[in-house]
């Protein structure tokens, strides 16, 4: 019997979807797969590396998720084509778009050169650009889909001597508002999630640095890092029927860290 309650909590049920999570076989990815799997979506996990991508799928399978490897480089268009060809051959569409993947550069533009300019657009930017272009295309036909963008705290702000990671995560931003507008009426909502400093692979180096780790905890208004699941109930709820009137918002999930002077 359905329950006020159980009808409560079945808007944040994802079962019956397909959602693919860029950047997936570790870090912030792995956790918002896992926690969209959780939920009863599909999950298509991604990256580069074919075995990371095929461990983190088996892992979840061994827990009773829906999970399929659908490795390829974001910023492989061809590579991207190809893996959206798969998808509709297996699944014949995509409710959920998690755009990923990012990568971090620490330069003042003055010193960074063109080629590095150029690949953190691309990979940081053009990918998401194109992956969200290519899940809409499928959503506008299924008259459905979330998309959701993870950018970052400097997706909104910025600081001395970091000119290019926030450059491009706030054209993502831009993308994302935009899309909020273009695609509302087809039933899609797009939306962002931007984490601050979460202790993932990439960071585990500046966590465990002693002059780093603890200073980069004592600046956050609660005094610590964020631990990678702490980003996955942003995703579930982005992704659900639970957020259906909310478009073209960034989730901040920092611990405060962006609204304080
Ligand atoms: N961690 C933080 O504190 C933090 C803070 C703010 C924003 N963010 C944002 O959150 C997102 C995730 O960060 P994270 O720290 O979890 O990242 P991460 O630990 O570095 O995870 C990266 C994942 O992306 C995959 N990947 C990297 N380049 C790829 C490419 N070109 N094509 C396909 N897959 C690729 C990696 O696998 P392969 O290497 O096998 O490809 C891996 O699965 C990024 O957009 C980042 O900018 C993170």
């Amino acid at each position: 019997m359905m329950t006020a309650s159980t009808a409560f909590f079945s808007k944040f049920s994802l079962a019956g979807q397909v959602a693919l999570v860029t950047g997936s076989a570790r870090g912030l990815g792995l956790c918002m797969a896992r926690a969209l799997a959780g939920c009863g979506a599909h999950v298509l996990v991604n990256g580069r590396q074919t075995g990371a991508v095929d461990a983190a799928v088996a892992a979840m399978k061994a827990e009773g998720m829906a999970a399929s490897a659908l490795s390829f480089d974001v910023t492989d268009d061809a590579a991207s084509q190809a893996a959206f060809a798969r998808l509709d051959a297996e699944f014949g569409r995509l409710d959920i778009l998690v755009n990923n993947v990012g990568m971090r550069l620490r330069k003042t533009l003055a010193a960074a050169t063109a080629a590095e300019i150029r690949e953190l657009l691309e990979v940081d930017l053009v990918a998401g650009m194109l992956l969200s272009k290519r899940a809409a295309e499928r959503m506008v036909r299924q008259q459905y889909g979330r998309l959701i963008t993870v950018t970052s705290v400097l997706g909104e702000v910025t600081r001395a001597g970091d000119a290019l990671y926030p450059a491009a995560k706030q054209g993502l931003t831009g993308m994302m508002r935009a899309l909020a507008t273009e695609y509302a009426r087809h039933g899609i909502t797009s939306n962002a999630i931007a984490p601050g400093t979460f202790v993932t692979e990439t960071n585990v180096a500046m966590a465990a640095d002693p002059q780093i780790g603890p200073a980069v905890g004592a600046r956050n208004p609660m005094g610590r890092w964020g631990q990678p699941e702490e980003i996955a109930t942003a995703a579930v709820f982005l992704a659900s029927p639970a957020s259906s009137f909310v478009n073209g918002h960034v989730l901040v999930v920092d611990g405060g860290l962006s609204v304080q002077m």
